[in-house]
């Protein structure tokens, strides 16, 4: 297994004009007990791992740290068990599979705090890894109580932060044991951090976004972000036709929510007023049912039926969106551009994803998505690898996107 680090020399890493933080290669960690935050909330299929990407994800930092001959203890969350002990959410299933990707022995703690998680760490050689039990199943963590905050700080000596995916948290083991312990970006976060950094941070311009997905209501804050920041933005997915209605055009039977006309309007205004191209579709896939194989037609905008439903952006628009892909030097992508889990109303999004795979490849622009429906389109289309940065984070990834603090991130600066 390739465990390469990328690590940059430097005393401070900066990150757009937000924030600076210390990067783990300036850390003393021999002998030193390290405190990681790791995101191990993964899918779980009867009991074993379904995927573990977040665990691979941590791999780096994990085998970093032990080269350097400090003790990890690894912090998670699992699933929402609301500050009580639920023995269905213990984090024990992880621990062999943890294991036998880092080919070493994990050692495991039924508690994260107290005896029990000070029996197993004091029992840590330099090198040696141990995963505490789920903070989740203390009230403390989610409330940031700062006396939890120090019943964990006191199995370490540094803390470092390498699950981005929960940086939006502010709770005890994401954000309060930042300010009682020396404080580092995980490898991963730091990863993370720096692709941000290039797609909205401090990008090279013109820089377009595609946003997508089913309603305009749940990414209000993330449009109203991003036409103030961008050069050009496509709207796709049931989204776009709230966009298509508030212009004047029958949208048939179509996803649409009519009473956010205004919003969307107010939206293209602000748009207008920043200099930010917005693609709507100009052209659309419609069919009478969403099934697969169904019979569909592509429809210029003014010849929607009634009982149309709009499933997909039509050629030329996706043609659009290619050509304005290539006038641009940086992609940033949330949310695919119809249903593209129902062939074939998959192909404008696999012809943008292909297309933006491309050009990232060939080094031609800086390509960086994320969000569940999007990381599972981008494999969809095959093009994932491609991409120069795709990020697993779902809520962080949104709320970074619509220019949140994320309290994580906030609490490394230093
Ligand atoms: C996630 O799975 O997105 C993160 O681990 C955050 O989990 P949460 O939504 O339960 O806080």
């Amino acid at each position: 297994m390739d465990l390469t680090l990328s690590l940059s020399k430097g005393e401070v890493r900066r990150t757009g004009d937000i924030m600076t933080f210390r990067t783990l290669d300036t850390a003393d960690l021999a002998g030193k007990r390290a405190l990681v935050r790791v995101d191990f909330n993964v899918p779980v299929d009867g009991g074993k791992v379904a995927d573990d990407t977040r665990l691979r994800a941590a791999l780096p930092t994990i085998a970093y740290l032990s080269k350097q001959g400090a003790k990890v203890v690894l912090l998670a969350h699992f699933d929402r068990p609301k500050g009580k002990v639920v023995p269905e959410m213990s984090l024990s299933f992880v621990a062999e599979p943890l294991s036998k990707l880092l080919e070493q022995p994990v050692a495991f703690a039924s508690d994260c705090v107290g005896p029990a998680a000070a029996e197993v760490v004091n029992a840590l050689e330099n090198g040696g890894v141990a995963l505490l039990e789920n903070v989740r199943f203390h009230a403390g963590e989610e409330k940031n109580d700062p006396d939890f905050a120090k019943a964990l700080a006191a199995n370490g000596d540094v803390y470092v932060n390498d699950a981005f995916s929960a940086a939006h948290r502010a709770h005890a083991s994401t954000e309060g044991l930042a300010h009682l312990l020396p404080a580092y970006p995980g490898l991963s976060m730091q990863r993370e951090l720096e692709a941000l950094d290039a797609a909205l941070g401090k990008p090279k311009k013109p820089v377009i976004g595609i946003v997508g997905g089913s309603k305009v209501s749940t990414k209000l804050d993330l449009l109203n972000n991003l036409v103030a920041k961008l050069d050009r933005l496509a709207i796709g997915g049931g989204m776009a036709n709230t966009f298509l209605f508030a212009q004047g055009h029958d949208v048939g039977a179509s996803l649409c929510e009519k009473d956010l006309a205004d919003t969307a309007r107010e939206i293209m205004d602000k748009a207008k007023a920043a200099g930010c191209e917005l693609l709507l579709p100009v052209d659309v896939v419609v069919a009478k049912k969403v099934a697969p194989g169904v019979e569909t037609a592509v429809r210029q905008l003014n010849e929607v039926q009634a009982d149309d439903l709009i499933l997909d952006a039509g050629p030329e628009s996706a043609q659009r969106l290619l050509a304005a892909m290539d006038e641009s030097a940086t992609l940033i992508w949330n949310g695919p551009l119809g249903v593209f889990e129902v062939p074939p109303f998959d192909e404008a999004t696999v012809s943008a994803a292909k297309h933006a795979g491309k050009l990232a490849s060939e080094g031609k622009i800086v390509a960086v998505a994320g969000g569940g429906d999007t990381v599972s389109a981008l494999n969809h289309a095959g093009v994932a690898a491609e991409m120069t940065f795709v990020s697993t984070a779902g809520g962080a990834f949104l709320e970074w996107m619509e220019g949140k603090t994320l309290p994580g991130v906030a609490a490394l600066e230093g």
